[in-house]
C-alpha cells in the first residue's frame, strides 16, 4: 500500500494503473475511519482492480463556530485498517497541498443544498462539492464510492456529477450501524456513555418511521410528527431538524410517493449527529 501526501505522486500512480489496464475506485474520507467508511473501500475492492483512499479534513467544509479543531485523527489507525482491506493508495494532503495560496474557485449548488443539512449548515455543500470535485481531477477514477449515511451529500454529489458531465459513476452504499442501532460515525467519539446511551434514540425513531411507512402510512406531516415525538422522549436529544424529502431533488414533499428520504440531526450535549432512512413507496 502506498502513502502519499502528494498530488503529483497520485496522478503518476493512477496514470500508470490506467496505463495497465487497470480500473480505478475511489473513497473519499476525513479519517478516523470505522466499518462504515471499511464498507465503502469493500465495495470499491468488489467493483474495482484498484482503490485509493483521500483522508483530508475539509476546512473548507467547516462553519466557524463547528468541530474542525476537534475533528478526531489517527492516521496509524487509519492506515492499519486500509491495509487490511487491501487499499493499494492512500492519499493524505496538507491543507497547502489542496489549497494553495491564492485559491478561489468553488463549485457550488442552488438546489438541492436548501433543506436538511444545508439550513444549519449553510457553506457545508460548496465545501463538499468544491473538495469532492478537486479530489476527483486528482484521482481521475472511474467510480467513486459514498454512504447512505450522508444522504444529502450522496443526492448533491450525484447531481453535481450529472450537471458537470464528469466521467465517473458515483455508487451509494448502505448505512453501516453500531450493534444497537446507532448509525456508525466518527463523530460518535464525542459522546460520553451517558450521551452515547441517549444517541440511541435517533436510530430508534429511525426503525419505528421506516416501519410506520411501510406500514402504510404516506403523509410526510404524520411520520415527521411521529419520529419527533419519539425524539422527544429523551430529554438529551435536541432536534435541529426531521424532515422527509425527495432523494433526487431534497425538497420537502406532503405525500410519500417515489424515492423518498427522511432524515434526521439531532443534537446530544454537543454533539450532532445524523440519521435516515431511505424508501421507494
Ligand atoms: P466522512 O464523514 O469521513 O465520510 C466518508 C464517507 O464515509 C462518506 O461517503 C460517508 O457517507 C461514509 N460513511 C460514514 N459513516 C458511514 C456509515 N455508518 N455507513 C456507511 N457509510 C458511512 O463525508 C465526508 O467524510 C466528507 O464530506 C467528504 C466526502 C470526504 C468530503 O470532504
Amino acid at each position: 500500500m502506498l502513502l502519499t501526501e502528494k498530488i503529483q505522486e497520485v496522478r503518476e500512480q493512477v496514470k500508470q494503473w490506467k496505463k495497465e489496464g487497470f480500473t480505478v475506485g475511489f473513497v473519499p474520507t476525513m479519517g478516523y475511519l470505522h466499518e462504515g467508511h471499511g464498507s465503502l473501500m469493500q465495495e470499491a475492492k468488489k467493483q474495482c482492480d484498484k482503490v485509493v483512499v483521500s483522508i483530508f479534513v475539509n476546512p473548507m467544509q467547516f462553519g466557524v463556530n463547528e468541530d474542525l479543531d476537534s475533528y478526531p485523527r489517527d492516521l496509524e489507525a487509519d492506515k492499519k485498517l486500509c491495509s487490511e482491506l487491501g487499499v493499494d493508495l492512500i492519499f493524505h494532503p496538507d491543507v497547502q497541498e489542496m489549497y494553495a495560496e491564492g485559491f478561489c474557485s468553488f463549485v457550488d449548488m442552488n438546489g438541492l443544498t436548501k433543506e436538511l443539512c444545508g439550513k444549519s449548515r449553510p457553506i457545508h455543500f460548496r465545501g463538499v462539492c468544491t473538495v469532492v470535485n478537486k479530489l476527483f481531477n486528482i484521482v481521475m477514477p472511474d467510480k467513486a464510492f459514498f454512504g447512505q449515511k450522508d444522504a444529502q451529500q450522496l443526492a448533491v454529489i450525484q447531481r453535481m456529477v450529472k450537471d458537470l458531465n464528469m466521467d465517473l459513476e458515483i455508487i451509494g452504499c448502505p448505512i453501516i450501524r453500531e450493534e444497537d442501532g446507532l448509525a456508525k460515525s466518527s463523530r460518535n467519539t464525542y459522546l460520553n456513555p451517558k450521551e452515547r446511551k441517549a444517541a440511541l434514540i435517533l436510530s430508534q425513531a429511525i426503525f419505528k418511521g421506516e416501519e410506520l411507512v411501510k406500514a402504510g402510512e404516506r403523509d410526510a406531516d404524520k411520520v415527521v410528527s411521529f419520529m419527533k415525538e419519539i425524539l422527544r422522549s429523551e430529554p438529551m436529544a435536541e432536534i435541529d431538524y426531521v424532515e422527509a424529502v425527495s432523494m433526487d431533488t431534497i425538497e420537502k414533499i406532503e405525500l410519500l410517493q417515489g424515492t423518498v428520504l427522511v432524515a434526521m440531526a439531532v443534537k446530544i450535549g454537543k454533539t450532532r449527529l445524523i440519521d435516515n432512512f431511505i424508501i421507494t413507496v
